[in-house]
């Protein structure tokens, strides 16, 4: 599968990863477009932008609640893991789009969550903010100075946290090879990132069972699935 830049690979001293809802599908968590895509069902336009947020808080909260139950039952997966066993050889950084927080419990150690984490909540309002897996009795949730807590997600509209996009490029910059397993590359501005990469000659490789916008940027675009391909790469770096 890797036998083309087996070569590169073992020669690499970093390597950025850039994920996306695919390596978590194989988890049970629904990516967002394609087939059984969540925007197939819903519309973002309603849960998942700030005005949405605000014009109906208990529906947005409802839609992130049962997402939440999802994530917290599901496990990592073989995908997830040769991600974190990587580290044993290499410079692993990895930046995801996802927010269901799988690449920290399978043990990877240096994860920039771009568009933030759904075990976060933060109030709409005053400073507080905290991690919980508790299930919400009463929806919204309020915070202790009594306005509206929300999930700490980025919402279309809103901004990425400033500091870790900044360290995204920085990282996206520094790499030997960059790894874009499990996106569509459809949202900005996180599919810039190959961009970055590939301007300072790190090889690119995908990882996807479809076609997407940058395919044809590739060095290497293998058409399978993360928790197929990842485990082959660490096993090539084991050999
Ligand atoms: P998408 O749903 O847009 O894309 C998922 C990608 O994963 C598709 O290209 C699939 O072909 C691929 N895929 C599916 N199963 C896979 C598997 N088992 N292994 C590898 N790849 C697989 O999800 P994202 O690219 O993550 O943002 O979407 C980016 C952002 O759009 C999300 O963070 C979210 C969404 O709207 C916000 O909510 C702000």
């Amino acid at each position: 599968m890797f036998e083309q830049i087996a070569d590169k690979l073992k020669n690499a001293k970093k390597i950025v990863f850039v994920t996306g809802a695919g390596i978590s599908q194989e988890s049970g968590i629904p990516t967002f477009r394609g087939k059984d895509g969540l925007w197939r069902k819903y519309d973002p336009m309603k849960l998942a932008t700030i005005d949405s947020f605000y014009e109906d808080p208990k529906l947005v909260w409802e839609w992130y609640e049962d997402r939440r139950k999802n994530i917290l039952s599901a496990q990592p997966n073989p995908g997830h893991k040769a991600i974190a066993d990587l580290e044993k050889y290499k410079e692993v950084v990895v930046l995801t789009q996802n927010i269901d927080g799988l690449h920290q419990r399978a043990g990877s150690t240096n994860v920039l969550e771009l568009h933030g984490s759904i075990i976060r909540i933060k109030c709409t309002v005053c400073d507080f903010h905290d991690e919980t897996t508790t299930i919400f009795e009463n929806l919204p949730p309020l915070c202790k100075c009594g306005n509206i807590l929300r999930p700490d997600v980025v919402w279309f509209g809103e901004a990425l946290p400033q500091d870790i996009w900044n360290n995204a490029i920085i990282h996206a910059n520094s790499c030997d090879i960059m790894i874009i397993a499990g996106t569509s590359l459809a949202v900005s501005p996180a599919n810039t990132l190959p961009i970055y990469a590939k301007q300072n000659n790190a090889i690119l490789l995908e990882i996807n069972p479809d076609e997407t916008i940058m395919s044809g940027d590739m060095e290497l675009s293998i058409k399978t699935t993360s928790a197929k391909a990842l485990p082959e790469l660490v096993s090539i770096l084991e050999s």
